[in-house]
């Protein structure tokens, strides 16, 4: 109890109005319409899915939420997801069966689940990430982030940073992806579709096909798939699951940052001169937007968005991604998140510095040559977020 009153007291930062927001809040400033369409869209986001609805043949979850509820709705879980594939001698990676994500569970239970093939000999697993802010990432510009790109290392900093050129599924454009561990998504409409597809098999508009890895039709029908499109629009509001789920991240507020003492300040300073702002960029700017919440707004997320090899890849190449790449994370709101890294092997932010290598491999030399008390500085910076 006493943990959970901390860890709230904690997260307790002010909104424009002076009002206190808690993590999972809607963000301040919006319109009576925004905040009803984020209450209908928290409603959709945490309701649990049955056979009825669609959910399954394959599923990960019943509700966005048990992924995505620690310290609050939209946050993350202690879950881990399984990717697999084949890579040959050759490095070159097949995803196998026509995908990676293999499911944890099915409908009926036990029964429509995709074995993975002994072949395999990549396996990897990811960590859900938080959504806090999320529509002002969604607001940022191509072009701020294709700016921040360096792929061949003009500069010659060792840090390189790609952006992840993707077709956007929602709008059929090519735009620059920010979403995912692979930054496989630009928009949030986009991953909701893939999600609701792909962690409760619930098809839509944008995923419409039932898919078990390595399932025949025939399979798939024995398993209940119809075939039809389950996420249908609400006859009241005339809004789909998706759209619902859209409203609900683009409206969430940002967690705000902890107290900050001296020994924080000095520790944000530490963070840029051992060059870890390098990827994990302080400040980003939403570009021109119509709507004044997301118009030209500093979004404080300590990432740059773009993909990197810190010698943690996956193996697995999805998207614009290589084997080797992940998508620098953001780091606000990253004291009410544990574990850490993409496949959630990191206990603390000094084991994750640690895991650091390759392009990383600099600023954490930086970081380690510090003396002890200077290096607490820079955790106690981290801790903050
Ligand atoms: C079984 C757990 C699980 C469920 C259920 C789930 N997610 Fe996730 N979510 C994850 C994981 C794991 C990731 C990281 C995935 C990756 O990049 O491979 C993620 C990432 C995301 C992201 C990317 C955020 C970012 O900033 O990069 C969004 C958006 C998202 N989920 C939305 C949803 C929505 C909407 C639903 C419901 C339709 C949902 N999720 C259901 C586990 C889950
Ligand atoms: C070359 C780019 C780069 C540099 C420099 C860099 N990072 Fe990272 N950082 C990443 C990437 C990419 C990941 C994700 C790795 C993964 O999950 O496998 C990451 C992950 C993290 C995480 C875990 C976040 C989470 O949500 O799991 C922390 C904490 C972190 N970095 C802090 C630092 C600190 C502190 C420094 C400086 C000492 C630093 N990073 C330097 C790119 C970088």
């Amino acid at each position: 109890m006493k943990l959970a009153a901390s860890l709230l007291l904690a997260g307790l930062c002010f909104s424009q109005t002076g009002r206190p927001t808690l993590p999972g809040s809607p963000m301040a400033g919006l319109s009576p319409s925004e905040q009803e369409r984020f209450r209908i869209g928290l409603q959709d986001f945490t309701d649990v899915e049955t056979a009825e609805d669609g959910l399954g043949p394959a599923f990960n979850g019943h509700s966005c939420a048990v992924c995505h509820s620690i310290p609050a709705i939209g946050g993350v879980s202690t879950m881990t997801e399984v990717r697999a594939g084949y890579r040959d001698a050759d490095g070159k990676f097949t995803a196998m069966n026509g995908g990676t994500l293999y499911h944890l569970f099915s409908t009926p239970p036990h029964r429509c689940q995709a074995q993975i093939p002994n072949e395999a000999n990549v396996i990897a697993r990811r960590a859900p990430i938080p959504l806090f802010g999320a529509g002002l990432i969604e607001a940022i510009d191509d072009s701020t982030l294709l700016a921040l790109e360096d792929p061949d290392d003009r500069d010659n900093d060792g840090v390189r940073g790609r952006a992840a050129r993707i077709i956007d599924i929602a709008t059929r454009r090519e735009r620059i992806g920010r979403f995912g561990w692979k930054a496989q998504h630009a928009t949030l409409l986009s991953f909701s579709g893939d999600a609701y597809r792909n962690e409760m098999g619930i098809t839509n508009d944008l995923f419409p096909n039932e898919d078990v890895l390595g399932f025949t039709p025939e399979q798939l029908k024995l398993c209940g798939a119809k075939g039809n499109i389950e996420d249908v629009r609400d006859r009241r509001t005339g809004l789909r699951g998706i759209d619902n789920f859209e409203a609900f991240m683009k409206f969430l507020a940002p967690i705000a940052r902890g107290p900050v003492d001296d020994s924080v300040r000095a520790g944000e300073t530490l963070f840029t001169s051992v060059g870890c702002a390098t990827c994990h960029t302080p400040v980003l700017m939403t570009g021109q937007n119509a709507n004044p919440s997301f118009n030209r707004k500093p979004v404080p997320l300590f990432s740059d968005l773009l993909l990197h090899d810190v010698g943690t890849g996956d193996g697995i190449e999805q998207s614009a991604a290589a084997a080797n790449e992940i998508r620098t994370p953001a780091l606000w709101g990253l004291r009410f998140r544990r574990p850490l890294l993409h496949d959630g092997t990191a206990a603390t932010p000094e084991d994750a510095i640690r895991r650091h290598g390759q392009e990383a491999a600099g600023s954490v030399e930086r970081f380690q040559e510090l003396p002890r008390p200077i290096q607490e500085q820079l955790l106690a910076f981290l801790n903050s977020l």
